[in-house]
Parts: structure tokens; sequence; C-alpha cells
């Protein structure tokens, strides 16, 4: 009886519904005809613009106060990391939620210190968020080496300062060996056994960067050959190589790592090998790659379209200048792993759910933008911003939401943004990927 009833009235309302019937306000918009757009069913956004509100080397002492919200600081301070990191003390009002960190400087790494060089690392360890890829950077001193080697991950590098000549031989026995400077990229597929060596083109020797393709990767847990063969029985090395044991009375008891060495000159050969030399080289010249120049800056994109052997990792070198910025966009199926190389950038993470935040990062730090996260790169600075932006994919992908509103009809923008006919038709169908300064 009861449950006829509401049935009765439940359809009662559809019709009344369905009829477009007046209520009580008889101006009221039916339902099949002339809904009121989405964008007018809830207030429009803020039009605070949000700015950053000190950089590093404001001369201020920070505080966490915007607008009318916040307060002084009372307690105990770190002025150093509070300026360096503005949006954390003072974050824009459409922050929200809970979104993991996406910040590591290399700054806060435990330091690997060698005879020769140093190595320092962020992973998964340092920065959950990050599951996908890990980055280590590292020093060699003219002639020092680090030592022959290989490892479950692949593993890509980007040149700092100075040239490296790295050596591999692949599962078919044949080899490689070339040397390689300042921007340029190497990349040696998971288990294929490598070295790397700075020359002494440069009096100092090396730095450079290396990226791998497993967030739980870790240096200090590579296949070295010293740590390998020092824990092989004597009997056996000798066996293997048919030899005297004598012949090994040298080998180090412990793993070397890192360690001094003669530099080797630029030209230098690997043997012949009976088996040829490696059909795809393991080494990229980006540096002699000329940029695409944008409207706010440049970009290099590098993948295994160019640089065939690099099938985990795809790459972007961005610059950004003052004012500009790398575009609203988003990497459909790829994390990205951030590298700052120059400058001050803002980034705010959009992690779907009502859930952003926002992010400052310094030369020297790494990023992290899950796959699907929204993204911009803004250059908050007075030089240029250069980073480099990497991908665990064979493939450079992004979508750009410029491109992706000028590509529909503007009714449907109009609709959802309430945008005027002459900024939709100001939307850019090509990709911006850097724009501004506005
Ligand atoms: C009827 O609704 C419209 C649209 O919401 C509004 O502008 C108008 O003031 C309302 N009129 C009355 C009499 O409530
Ligand atoms: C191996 O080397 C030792 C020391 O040089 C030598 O005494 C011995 O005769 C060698 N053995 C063989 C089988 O060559
Ligand atoms: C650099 O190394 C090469 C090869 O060992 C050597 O011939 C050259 O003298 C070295 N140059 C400097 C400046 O040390
Ligand atoms: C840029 O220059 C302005 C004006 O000199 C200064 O206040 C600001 O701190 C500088 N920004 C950075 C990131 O250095
Ligand atoms: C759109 O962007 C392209 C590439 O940046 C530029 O050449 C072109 O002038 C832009 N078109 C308009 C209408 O702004």
């Amino acid at each position: 009886m009861a449950k006829g009833l509401s049935t009765a009235l439940i359809s009662l309302l559809f019709a009344a519904i369905a009829a477009g019937a007046p209520t009580s306000n008889s101006t009221t918009p039916t339902v099949t005809s002339t809904a009121p757009p989405e964008y007018s069913t809830v207030p429009p956004a803020s039009d605070d613009p949000n700015n950053v509100l000190w950089f590093p080397d404001s001369d201020i002492t920070p505080v966490p106060e915007r607008g009318s919200l916040g307060a002084s600081v009372l307690g105990p301070q770190n002025v150093q990391i509070d300026l360096m990191n503005a949006d954390f003390l003072a974050p824009p009002t459409t922050d929200n939620g809970d979104v993991p960190n996406a910040k590591w400087p290399m700054g806060l790494s435990h330091n690997r210190l060698q005879t020769g060089g140093w190595a320092r690392q962020q992973n998964i360890e340092v920065l959950p968020l990050a599951t996908e890829m890990a980055g280590v950077n590292m020093r060699l001193e003219a002639g020092a080496i680090r030592e022959l080697h290989w490892h479950k991950t692949g593993e890509w590098a980007y040149i700092f300062k100075g040239n490296v000549q790295v050596t591999a031989v692949n599962t078919d026995g044949q080899n490689f060996i070339n040397t390689v400077g300042p921007g340029d990229l190497w990349y040696f597929p998971a288990g294929i056994p490598h070295s790397l060596q700075a020359t002494n083109d440069s009096a100092d020797g090396a730095e450079f960067l290396l990226v791998f393709d497993a967030g739980d990767f870790s240096e200090d847990a590579t296949f070295l050959l010293t740590d390998w063969l020092s824990h092989v029985p004597k009997g056996v090395i000798a066996k293997n190589f048919q030899t005297n044991i004598s012949a090994f009375d040298k080998i180090p008891s412990k793993e070397l790592y890192i360690f001094p060495g003669v530099p080797p000159p630029d030209n230098q050969q690997a043997p012949q090998s009976p088996q040829g030399k490696v059909p795809n080289p393991y080494t990229y010249s980006l540096s002699q790659v000329p940029a695409t120049p944008l409207s706010g800056g440049s970009v290099k994109i590098v993948d295994s379209t160019l640089f065939t052997v690099s099938t985990t990792i795809a790459a972007a070198e961005v610059t950004v200048e003052p004012g500009a910025m790398r575009e609203l966009h988003w990497h459909p199926t790829q994390d990205e792993w951030d590298f700052f190389l120059e400058g001050n950038a803002r980034i705010t993470l959009f992690a779907s759910t009502s859930d952003a935040r926002t992010f400052d990062f310094q030369a020297g730090d790494v990023g992290y933008v899950p796959a699907s996260y929204g993204h911009y790169v803004e250059n908050i600075g007075n030089t240029t911003l250069k980073f480099l932006e990497i991908f665990r994919t064979d493939k450079y992908q992004d979508v750009s939401l410029q491109q992706w509103l000028s590509l529909i009809p503007p009714e449907l923008v109009k609709a959802h943004l309430g945008l005027s006919d002459e900024t939709i038709a100001g939307l850019n169908k090509t990709k911006q990927v850097v724009v501004g300064p506005a």
C-alpha cells in the first residue's frame, strides 16, 4: 500500500518535470529546454591570482600568512627551508586535501664519498611517491672510474659537466665505446655490463645524472665486477679462466665502486670483436640537436624514435624564460621524474578528487608527477629555468589543456567555463608546450 503510493508520487513528479510544469517561480527554465549552463550552478572561482609570496633570496623572515588567513610563527623556524618553500608555508588557496610530497632536493641525500668522486641518490625510500624511477647524481674526477658493473634496471644518463667515456658489451658479444660531453646521454638496457670513466678534457673531470627505470633502485645494490670476484672461490675463478690461481693474486678483496684511474684518450678504441659492434649506439649526442624554439622557451624531446636503444626512458630538456610557463598538461599513462638544472620553478599537482598541492623547486631538486596528474611548470625566477622531464616509456606523450579545448565544439567549452566567444576563438590548436610570458 505504502509502496504503491510512493511509486505513484514519483511518477507524478516525473510527469510534472517532463512537462516543464511551472513551479512557484514561473520563469524557472524547464529541464528539457533551457537547463541552466553547468557553470552557473556553483559560484565562480576566486579571482585571487594566488602568486608565490617570496623567493629563496628574499630578504625577509617568511610568515605563514596569505591575505586574512594564517598567523605568524611563534616557535622555532628554519628560515632557509621556509625561504625555499614559500608554497609549503603559505600555499595558494587553490591547494586542497592531501597530495603526497613530490620534492626531493639532492642536497638532502646521504652522500657516498670515494677516492675519485662521490654519488648520492633519490629513490622510493626518500620520496615514496616516486615508484617508477630513481635518480643518482655522480661525480668522477678526471680519470676516475665507476667500476665495471650491471644492474636489473635500465640506466639513462645526462651529463652536466665534463666528458665521460663509456664502454659496454651486449649479450651477443658485440661491443661499444664512446666519449660524450655536457648535455649528452647514454642508456644501458637492464643487465648490460658497462663502465663509466671521466676523461681529462676538463681538469675537474665530470658530473652527471643517472635515472633508473625502477623507483626502488639503489646505487649501493648494483652488481660489481670486484664485489663478485671477491665472493667466488679462487679455485673456481682459476678454473673459469683456465689459468693458474696465481694469475688472480691481485684481485681486490672487496668492491672498488669508484676509484682513481689514468684518463683515457677520447679516441680510445675497444678491442675488435669477432661479433662486431653493437647495432645501435648506447650514447646519444643530445647537445648537438637544436632545441625547438617556443614562445616562452624551448624544448628537446628524445625517446626511442631518436635514441633507438632507450626503450624504457623518454625525456624532454625544457627551458622556460622568466615569467613563462610549461603549459597546463598531463601525461596519460606515465609518471614524470623531474630534475631541475637552473632557475626557480613552481608546480601544482592536481590529483583529482579536489586534491591539489603546490611545490617550489630550485637547481638540484628532484620532482615527481604521477601519471595523469594535471600540472604546469612556471618560471617564478629572474633567470632561465632549465629542467628535465623523464618518463619510463619508449615514446614521449602529453595532452595539452589548450589544444584539447581548442579542438572540441566551442559550445561545449562555453557550457563548462563560461568563456567568451573571443577567448575561445583565441585558443591555439597547436601544442604550445612553453607559453608566455603573459
Ligand atoms: C525567478 O528565477 C530567476 C532565475 O533564477 C530569478 O532571476 C528571478 O529573480 C526569480 N523570480 C522570482 C519572482 O523569484
Ligand atoms: C702456478 O704458479 C705458482 C706460483 O707462480 C707456481 O709455483 C706453480 O708451478 C704454477 N702452477 C702451474 C700448474 O703452472
Ligand atoms: C690527458 O690524458 C691523456 C691520456 O692519458 C694524456 O696523454 C694527456 O697528457 C692528459 N692531459 C692532461 C692535461 O692531463
Ligand atoms: C627577482 O627579482 C626581484 C626584484 O629584484 C626579487 O625581489 C626576487 O626575489 C627575485 N626572484 C628570485 C627568484 O630571485
Ligand atoms: C598558435 O601557435 C603556433 C605555434 O606556437 C603559432 O605559430 C601561431 O601563431 C599561434 N596561432 C595563434 C592564432 O595564436
